[in-house]
């Protein structure tokens, strides 16, 4: 049984010490938020993961995992600390390091015992030199230490499956005995482990996010380009997927990618590559395609109801940025009931958890109590969350109980045709829909003429 230090428990912090105790390691769990450590001693979560509750109960029961905001009590007796705190965006988009260094400092002026400091942030490339050298710096009197980065992987909503299951676990260190220290921690997970030094680590993370964030802007604007050209992205990602060169996932389209993570990490990347005087052209494009998919959104509805969203009654079908998750960060319905805000419509939404993060976000949208409620008057709906729960609604109810059958799927979860036979106005994205029923459209030989018309 190892003793291991997880400093910070916002997402990534409990997740990972949960995970590591149940592997069997002896874990404390620091947080300097005394609220928190408070409402987690009492087995209260203070996000929503599935299964999270339930493994931090069972580890906390087993003696396993504690937590305090007591550094000295985290770190006696400690052989690995793994800095977890949060990294929020900058003014300039360059990640903010403040937690990061507070950490390193309490760190620093706490340790009695030999000890490898494990960055699990996701922190600028350099962070694990100018974190060795903050620790240096504020030792009391010198006591031997490794700084390593062990970047996380994880998806909201499957973090824990991500934790136990990882693709593989990326090390980064010019200590390669505190490496392989680390490496023996993960031994369990039996996973591939690449054991690099600091810096290639640390971009390791945002070379894997920003790819992800491309993948996802790449299938959007062709998206766009299908919708123009009258072909179907749904079946144009299926197509390229079966390619083991491109692969199947992160080729869905939609409102373009939210979250605390990809929004950040892209941002950040393109401002560490400018401060170096290099032009990221396909970073930049990459956000800029991203921030017109929520411009898109209140277009496409604005359309739909004839050009006019003033005095229009418009609802949103979800509010997370993806489903899962109350997380609220960086969603497109932030920006897209905003937009429609200042066009002059009244916003609903109705989500199944977020409603409660998202009224501190949008204090002016009516929140509803379930799809229906949303659906009733509306001139509009709009998905923005592809949660399960809206594939399978009661469309013809749904449809009655509207002023205007108007529905606009920003994740494509429902069939094209179908809702055309249902007497909805449906619009998907990048589905090249024309406006009539598959039927009909058979006649229309060119569908991107029949746009035009
Ligand atoms: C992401 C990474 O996947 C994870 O490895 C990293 O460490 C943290 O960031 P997360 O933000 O939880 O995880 O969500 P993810 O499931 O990756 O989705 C991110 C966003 O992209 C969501 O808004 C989602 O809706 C969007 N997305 C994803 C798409 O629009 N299309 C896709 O094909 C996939």
């Amino acid at each position: 049984m190892k003793q291991i230090a997880v400093v910070g428990v916002g997402y990534v912090g409990l997740v990972t010490a949960a995970c590591f105790a149940d592997l069997g390691n002896k874990v404390i769990a620091l947080d300097i938020d005394e609220g928190k450590i408070a409402r987690l001693k009492r087995g209260e979560m203070p996000i929503y993961e599935p299964g999270l509750e339930e493994l931090v109960r069972r580890n906390v029961h087993a003696g396993r995992l504690t937590f305090t905001t007591s550094y000295r009590e985290a770190l006696t007796g400690t052989e690995f600390a793994f800095i977890a705190v949060g990294t929020p965006e900058g003014v300039d988009g360059e990640a903010d390091l403040r937690y990061v260094e507070a950490a390193a400092k309490s760190i620093a002026q706490t340790m009695q015992d030999p000890l490898i400091v494990i960055n699990k942030s996701t922190v600028p490339v350099g962070t694990g030199d100018w974190v060795a050298e903050i620790i240096r710096e504020h030792q009391p009197q010198p006591v031997p230490f490794s700084v390593v980065s062990c970047p996380e992987f994880l998806r909201e909503g499957s973090a824990i499956a991500d934790f136990m299951n990882p693709h593989r676990v990326v090390l980064g260190s010019t200590d390669k005995e505190a490496a392989e220290k680390v490496a023996q921690l993960h031994l369990p997970l039996r996973a591939p482990i690449i054991v690099t030094d600091l810096r290639t680590a640390e971009m390791i993370k945002y070379a894997s996010n920003a790819f992800l964030a491309t993948k996802i802007s790449f299938i959007n604007e062709i998206a766009n380009i299908c919708e123009a050209l009258g072909a179907d992205v749904e079946e144009v990602a299926v197509g390229m997927g079966y390619d083991p060169r491109i692969g199947p996932l992160f080729l869905k389209a939609g409102l373009g990618y939210g979250g605390s993570c990809f929004p950040k990490d892209v941002k950040a990347l393109a401002h560490m590559a400018e401060e170096k005087g290099r032009h990221p052209q396909l970073l930049h494009a990459v956000m800029e395609i991203n921030a017109d998919r929520r411009r898109m959104a209140v277009e496409r509805v604005r359309e739909m109801l004839g050009g006019e969203l003033k005095g229009k009654i418009v609802g949103l079908l979800g509010l997370a940025f993806k489903p899962n998750t109350d997380d609220m960060r960086e969603s497109p319905a932030i920006d897209i009931a905003r937009g429609l805000l200042e066009a002059g419509a009244e916003v609903r939404a109705y989500d199944p958890i977020a409603m409660e993060n998202a009224s501190r976000l949008l204090p002016e949208v009516v929140m509803c109590a379930d799809p229906y409620a949303l659906a009733e008057g509306s001139d509009a709906l709009m998905v923005i969350t592809d949660w399960n729960e809206f594939k399978q609604l009661d469309l013809e109810r749904l449809r009655d109980l509207m002023r205007q059958p108007v529905l606009f799927d920003g994740r494509n979860i429902y069939d094209p045709d179908v809702m055309c036979k249902l007497g909805f106005t449906y619009r998907g994205v990048g589905r090249g829909y024309t406006g009539a029923c598959a039927d009909d459209a058979q006649s229309s030989a060119d569908p991107a003429e029949t746009e035009k018309a």
